[in-house]
């Protein structure tokens, strides 16, 4: 399998990685931090990838997205799956502060995938197979006061997946929308852990196994679709209330 990851050095997506490393898939990794990438890319080669090819990019620089999907493609000899993991939790105080932060933190979850999808869907059209997943959150289901900066970049970002899904799905190709509650990342370091954080490995996992056998909604661990479920139907009048 011929996979492109963008954010693979995020923890989530290192731990998806080493399953396709284990059956001998070819990768390409696209991510921030050059020195990080390359450390990412020599553990999957050890661990039994086929080829592994790292790209340093800060996917803010929207331009450049082009050249960097197409610098897959030419590596790998054609592409299976793109897995996008990039993010950013945003500091929503900051964010209320700050026009420009706020922007950034849509540029880093919302526009840099949207503009990513906008490539690799075309792509996969024209190939007529293929499977697209992207990490998306399940704070992108409903506001909250907390954090309703990187949900609403979070939440455009599942609706463009959704109205993708039902485009590509003509043409034979997959779109997977993963919805992780909390996880025990670097992105988290700073919460305070409790029974509600899964662990990077896990989530890795069910992100692995949704690529090989994609569904359109994945969300990890399961019991988050029936809790967003009855919070997505909690009245207004009464949702604006609670203390989250
Ligand atoms: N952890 C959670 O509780 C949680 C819950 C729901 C959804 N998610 C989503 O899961 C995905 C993976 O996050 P994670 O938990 O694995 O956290 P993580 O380990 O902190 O990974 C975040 C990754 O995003 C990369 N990144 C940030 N800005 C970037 C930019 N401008 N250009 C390129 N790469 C950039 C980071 O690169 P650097 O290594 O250079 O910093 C890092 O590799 C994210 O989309 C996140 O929003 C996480």
């Amino acid at each position: 399998m011929k996979i492109l990851i963008v954010g693979a050095t995020s923890a989530i997506a290192q731990e998806t990685a080493k399953h396709f490393a284990r059956e001998q898939a070819e990768l390409f990794l696209i991510a921030r931090d050059k020195t990080k990438v390359e450390a990412v890319a020599a553990d999957l080669i050890v661990r039994g990838a086929g080829h592994v090819a790292s790209y340093p990019l800060d996917v803010t620089h929207i331009d450049a997205l082009h050249a960097a999907v197409q610098a897959a493609v030419t590596d790998l000899q054609g592409l299976d799956a793109v897995l996008i993991a990039h993010g950013s939790l945003s500091d929503q105080r900051a964010c209320e502060d700050s026009v420009a932060e706020t922007l950034q933190e849509f540029r880093i979850n919302c526009l840099s995938v949207i503009a990513l999808l906008t490539i690799v869907a075309n792509y996969f059209e024209r190939q007529g197979t293929g499977c697209i997943a992207v990490i998306s959150s399940v704070a992108g289901d409903r506001g909250r006061r907390s954090n309703y900066v990187y949900g609403a970049a979070k939440g455009a970002v599942s609706i463009f997946l959704e109205g993708l899904r039902s485009r590509l799905v003509r043409a034979g190709v997959s779109v997977v929308t993963i919805k992780p509650g909390f996880v025990d990342t670097p992105m988290t370091a700073h919460m305070k852990k409790n029974a509600l954080f899964a662990t990077p490995e896990a989530v890795g996992k069910r992100i692995y196994e949704v690529i090989k056998h994609p569904r359109d909604v994945l969300y990890v661990p399961w019991f988050w679709r029936p809790v967003m479920s009855f919070l997505r139907h909690v009245p207004h009048r009464v949702y604006k209330q609670l203390p989250f």
